[in-house]
């Protein structure tokens, strides 16, 4: 009997050995990196809060591509701009997968578009680009829904007749509403208790996932799941958001009209129906509900806490927020709302706009990729699975690149005579295959917002600009502005 344990044990050894060794040797030729600790990785070695810091002076010390270990997981840190245009479009298809992150998968279950990769994300992926495009992406008709919502913010900001008000909800409200409008065909009142529940679990979504117990929780998701905290209340809130989504699909099923879907739910009922006798196909409950709390997240917060951050820095700055009124006094007027059209009359604006989401460096390690297989780059080895994190920070901050980095400056933007001026290293929605899917919806969204609200309001702090904190107050996955009160003086 002693014998028989005996061998069992020497058997479970060594498949363990093998096992250890056989991980060890495919992770031999990773990038180099930091020293790990046995069980930890380089955890702990660094300011959870603001990790992308460190992963900026790792770049500093051991080049554009890095490995660290977060516990037993390698990531392996992409930096500075060749790096991530060889990698990100050179090598595009490799780098495309997208990481199995716990609080991403909490949410979609593995469905969807953002957090999935492979056959079942270019399906997704070709569907809600092309879906987003017919009702209207970079048509008149979804800027026509933006400056509704601006209408109604304007007119909201008014209601404050002057007082110290926090726009935080009005802004989600607007920026929100134009999402509904695509995704469920309608919007919201502020005070409708599903927007406010919405509103409530996208708040919470980020700011858990931008927090110290987000980062946590991604790396050891069962432990911290033993703990008390805000994360229980979070996944109550998801699962509603989701029932909600299926809800108003499985609405849809029998009332949808297959000559002409009204939004991108009924897009997506009809392409089920059409695909019903299929066993491989995509167009499932599971896709859509996921998909439509994808461009919930992926799209709301992003926008509204970027026009948030907009107003804090016209605060600051009450000489750039005077010069974009004066831009606009000549171009637009009073007597009409601004149009995509003047954008390209607006090169002050257009630079500032630019120049706020540069600084605001709102996703600095964009959402973590994963490679598809194993690739070779720069002589090393980077197996398949294994997470990417491309540090969007380091290019948006590298003095060769841009004039002035380090400040909020539009000069950044602008040439010697005043005219608008791109910079690829302009990389804020991402590089390649990954890049956002709403990138043309959200470049809509802030400059119609912005321009209206400049148009019709001077937003003034309720400290003096010098006082004002324009520091993130997350920043681990992403830097998420601070709240804050402002007057809107309504302009004569
Ligand atoms: C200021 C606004 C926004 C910023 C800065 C932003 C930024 C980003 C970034 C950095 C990524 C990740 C790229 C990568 O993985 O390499 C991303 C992905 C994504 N974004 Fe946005 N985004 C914004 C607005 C929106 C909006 C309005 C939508 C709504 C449709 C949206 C939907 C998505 C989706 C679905 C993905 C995942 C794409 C995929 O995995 O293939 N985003 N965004």
């Amino acid at each position: 009997m002693k014998f028989k344990l005996s061998v069992v044990m020497a058997v479970l050894a060594l498949i363990l050995l093998w096992k250890i060794r056989g991980k060890q040797s495919s992770f031999e030729r990773l990038p180099p990196g930091p020293a790990p600790n046995p069980l930890l990785g380089n955890l702990f070695q660094f300011n959870i809060k603001e990790a992308y810091k460190y992963y900026l002076e790792l770049s500093n010390k051991y080049g554009s591509v890095v490995t660290i270990w977060l516990a037993n997981t390698p990531v392996v840190i992409i930096s500075g701009y060749q790096a991530l245009k060889d990698t990100m479009i050179g090598l595009g298809e490799e780098f495309s997968g997208r990481a199995i992150y716990p609080l991403l998968m909490k949410s979609t279950y593995g469905y969807g578009v953002l957090s999935t990769s492979g056959h079942r994300w270019k399906e997704m992926r070709r569907f809600t680009l092309m879906t987003l495009k017919n009702f209207g992406m970079g048509r008149r008709s979804i800027e026509e829904r933006v400056r509704e919502e601006a209408e109604n913010l304007v007119e909201m900001f008014k209601n404050c007749e002057g007082s110290a008000f926090s726009p935080v909800d009005m802004l989600f409200n607007a920026v929100n509403n134009v999402i509904c409008s695509i995704v469920f065909g309608h919007r919201f009142e502020l005070e409708d208790p599903q927007f406010k529940s919405l509103l409530r679990t996208v708040n919470t979504y980020f700011t858990i996932l931008s927090s110290p117990l987000g980062q946590i929780y991604n790396v050891f998701p069962r432990l911290v799941s033993l703990f008390p905290g805000k994360h229980h209340q979070l996944f109550k809130d998801l699962e509603e958001a989701r029932e909600y989504c299926k809800r108003e699909a499985q609405a849809r099923m029998n009332t949808l009209d297959p000559s002409c879907p009204q939004d991108f739910i009924e897009a997506f009922v009809l392409k089920m129906k059409e695909e019903k006798d299929n066993p491989e196909t995509e167009y499932n409950f599971g896709n859509l509900v996921s998909i439509v709390w994808n461009m919930f997240s992926a799209g709301t917060e992003t926008t509204s806490s970027t026009v948030r951050y907009a107003l804090l820095l016209m605060m600051k700055h009450p000489d750039v927020q005077e010069r974009v009124q004066w831009e606009i006094d000549e171009v637009v007027g009073q007597d009409r709302w601004p149009s995509v059209e003047d954008r390209q009359n607006l090169p002050y604006t257009d630079a500032v706009i630019h120049e706020i989401q540069r600084y605001m460096d709102l996703a600095p390690i964009a959402i973590p990729h994963k490679m598809m297989c194993d690739t070779e780059y720069n002589g090393y080895i980077i197996p398949k699975g294994v997470m990417v994190f491309p540090l969007l920070s380091s290019v948006l901050i590298d003095p060769k690149l841009w004039k002035n980095p380090n400040c909020f400056d539009p000069e950044n933007f602008l040439d010697a005579v005043g005219r608008f001026q791109k910079n690829d290293a302009f990389v804020v929605f991402g590089m390649g295959k990954r890049a956002c899917l709403g990138e043309a919806l959200a470049r809509i969204e802030l400059f119609i917002i912005f321009t209206s609200l400049l148009q019709h309001f001077t937003f003034k702090a309720t400290v003096p600009p010098e006082e004002l904190n324009t520091t993130p107050k997350n920043c681990s996955f992403g830097r998420m502005p601070r709240t804050y009160e402002c007057y809107a003086i309504p302009r004569k």
